[in-house]
């Protein structure tokens, strides 16, 4: 038997494998097409005070092993949420991570504190990476003090789990890790998508309305590991990987590297059982290689360079 469990901080995990935001729904969209005991957690879709509608379409386009997309953060709204999705989110199993995100520092003390009386809420993750939100003027996470500033607002107004999304669309990511976590961050994921663009060759124009976009997919996966990899060496708090993982053994990438958890993004969008799938894998994974705890594989290609 493979003991599957995970943990992040003080917050405990039926298994690392956790679906990642903006391809998941809330959720629910996968009730019946998911064993959800196989799934560490869902984070939802990155939830505004306000519903928005996002950027106009076409929002997504295929590229070779990912996609590029700019969705431009539609959702519901807290509201919305809170009412017609949390309370049968909570009957599921997963832990419930809710991705969330404003236009300015404001807007996200909004969001949070919106959501504070909330029960069932384990994990707040802050999206601070979308690389497409035009109201930012950049992408937040790419910027220290930025950064540093938004957690820390965040963090004295909410007795919950702050997980803080960052960046792959920077110079150096463990000086944003380090002032997320100096900030109050309990842990970070890593990572967003990565800023792209593919041109609509007959059409002579960008193919996504939006212009560029956020490419996403095993394209990305080893510019995630190594971000992963790079993180962990730099902070204390745990990291949560994601970036391309389609299998177990992408998964096992990751713990190596030093992640404590793994999402599971694109590969929701064409398999929505992805990440079950992926759970199942990886434990055939730690078989194979002679383990039989997810933690025997926590940062262990660490140790051997
Ligand atoms: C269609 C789409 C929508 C996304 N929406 C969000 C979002 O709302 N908030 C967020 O933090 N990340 C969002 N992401 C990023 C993913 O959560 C994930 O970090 C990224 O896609 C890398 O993982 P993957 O390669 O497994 O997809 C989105 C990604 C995709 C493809």
């Amino acid at each position: 038997m493979i003991d599957l469990s995970a943990r992040v901080g003080d917050l405990e995990l039926a298994t690392p494998i956790v679906a990642a935001s903006g391809t998941y729904g809330y959720g629910l969209e996968y009730d019946g097409l998911v064993d959800w005991s196989r799934l560490g957690g869902i984070s939802v879709k990155g939830l505004s005070a306000e519903p928005s509608k996002g950027h106009p379409a076409p929002r997504m386009v295929e590229t070779p092993a990912g996609m590029l997309n700019a969705i431009g953060l539609q959702n519901i709204g807290a509201e919305a949420f809170l009412r017609d999705k949390l309370p049968r989110l909570r009957t599921l199993g997963p832990r419930i991570i809710i991705n969330c995100w404003g236009n300015t520092t404001e807007d996200f003390i909004r969001i949070v504190e919106g959501l504070e009386a909330a029960e069932g809420i384990d994990v707040l993750e802050l999206n601070l990476s979308c690389p497409h939100k035009h109201e930012w003027g950049g992408v937040l996470a790419a910027d220290a003090g930025v950064t540093a500033a938004v957690v820390s607002a965040v963090r004295s107004r909410t007795r919950r789990r702050l997980w803080v999304k960052l960046s792959p669309n920077v110079t150096d990511i463990t000086e944003i890790a380090r002032a997320a976590e100096a900030a109050g961050a309990d842990a970070l994921t890593v990572m967003n998508t990565v800023r792209g663009m593919v041109i609509d060759v007959e059409k002579r124009r960008p193919a996504l309305a939006n212009g560029s976009g956020g490419l996403s997919g095993p394209a990305i996966r080893p510019v995630a590991v190594y971000m992963v990899w790079q993180t962990v060496g730099a902070v204390t708090i745990p990291v949560v990987g994601a970036g391309g993982i389609i299998s177990g053994h992408d998964a096992a990438e990751f713990l190596m590297a030093g992640a404590a958890a793994c999402q599971v993004g694109t590969a929701s969008l064409y398999d929505p059982a992805a990440p079950a799938r992926i759970a199942g894998e990886l434990a055939k994974v730690i078989a194979s290689l002679g383990e039989s705890r997810v933690r025997d594989l926590i940062g262990c290609a660490r140790k051997a360079s």
